[in-house]
């Protein structure tokens, strides 16, 4: 029996992680935490929490006493940590909290792992950290070019900044201690149980609801986008595979621009939802500060060594994506009542829309 310390998996891809294991393993226990913030839904898991492999506990990576505790009480074999601030929007309003939750968060858990696994100079055999980045840490591309895991790091956001110096930390805990770690930088991901705060979900609220798509600046920003699922099976793999202190970048080799993707959405949900939604609700507003312009992921070095690529087309992902929020539009109704709304109608007013 393997146990999982997995850390922010009421989110978007920690619950499919989840959902994902559960029906892979039999013989594995899953301790997620989670601090339960606004983008934490535990209805992303309602499925799963009669099932005795599972246990939640509600708390903050960052908290000493806590996370001591759970590595007191249990001899974790791995800690995922997918815990974080992640919304860049919220990181240009509200920087600190990304601090706080992704760098020393991201070192509480580094420290306590390290402590509970590190016996006479020596880390135990088949411990693994594994930490959850982004290709944001590379910054932005041009026209050209991919990013390779030998890109130089250089963010924009204060999340990007964030997740870039958890990476170093990361990196330094392998350096330094030689303890166990991985990284995997991931492109944007799309799928189920995603927060109606970042692109696909909120344009999809916005079209069935008929309101104004606000999208950033001319809407040709350029993104890679992968499938939650095949994020989730290249996870799988780098835990288990990987030798320790290797970084993976993880894309779906399937760039589009954000006006593409917007235009798709308006389509599926004219066809399928709300005939009268069209390209009118598109309305260019002002640009995201320091707005990354293009993503791209070079994959091959997960491939050639792991085997991994993403199995998953868009045109199949996103069909799959957007049935799913059109079934289980009660997940949406409630996620957009509380806290979201307000924060939405706020921003929407600054924004003029
Ligand atoms: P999310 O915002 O949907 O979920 C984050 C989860 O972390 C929530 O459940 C929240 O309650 C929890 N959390 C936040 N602060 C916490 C704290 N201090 N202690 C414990 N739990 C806390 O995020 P996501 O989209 O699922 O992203 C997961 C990870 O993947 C993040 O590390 C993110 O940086 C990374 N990532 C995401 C994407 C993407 O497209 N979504 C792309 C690249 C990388
Ligand atoms: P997002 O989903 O926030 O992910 P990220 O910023 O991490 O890439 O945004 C994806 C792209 O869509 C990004 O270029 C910003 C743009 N965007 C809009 O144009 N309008 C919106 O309302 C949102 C949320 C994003």
């Amino acid at each position: 029996m393997k146990k999982y310390l997995l850390t922010g998996c009421c989110g978007f891809i920690g619950s499919n992680f989840i959902h994902y294991m559960l029906k892979k393993y039999t013989d594995i226990e899953i301790y997620n935490i989670d601090a339960l913030t606004y983008a934490g839904n535990l209805a992303n898991l309602n499925d799963i929490t009669k099932d005795t492999r599972y246990h939640f506990i509600k708390g903050d990576i960052g908290n000493k006493k806590l996370v001591d505790k759970l590595f007191n009480e249990n001899d974790f074999d791995y800690v995922i940590n997918f815990a974080a601030e992640s919304h860049v929007d919220r990181s240009i309003k509200n920087p600190e909290i990304f601090v706080k939750t992704n760098i020393m968060g991201t070192v509480n858990l580094l420290n306590i792992a390290k402590k509970y696994w590190l016996i006479d100079k020596k880390f135990k055999k088949g411990k693994k950290f594994l930490q959850i980045s982004t290709d944001e840490v590379y910054g932005s591309l041009g026209q050209t070019g991919l990013f390779n895991e030998n890109t130089p790091l250089n963010p924009h956001s204060p999340y990007s900044a964030s997740k870039t110096s958890a990476d170093v930390l990361v990196s330094a805990y392998f350096d330094t201690y030689k303890m166990p770690v991985n990284i995997t930088r991931c492109s944007n991901n799309y799928g189920e149980y995603q927060f109606p705060e970042k692109l696909i979900p909120l344009c999809f609220n916005n079209a069935k609801n008929l309101t104004n798509i606000p999208v950033y600046g001319d809407g040709n920003q350029i993104r890679d986008w992968l499938y939650v699922i095949d994020h989730c099976k290249a996870i799988d793999l780098v835990l288990h595979n990987a030798q320790d202190g290797e970084i993976y970048n993880i894309g779906g080799n399937n760039e589009r621009t954000n006006i593409c993707i917007v235009q798709l959405i308006i389509d599926y949900v004219q066809k399928n939802i709300t005939p009268s939604c069209n390209d009118n609700l598109i309305k260019h507003v002002q640009d995201r500060l320091g707005h990354d312009k293009r993503y791209g992921i070079d994959a091959s070095k997960i491939k050639k060594d792991l085997g991994w690529f993403p199995e998953t087309t868009f045109e199949t992902g996103i069909i799959k994506t957007l049935n799913w929020y059109k079934d289980n539009q009660d997940w949406c109704n409630h996620i957009t009542s509380g806290d979201y709304a307000k924060y939405y109608k706020k921003m929407y007013e600054d924004k003029g829309i």
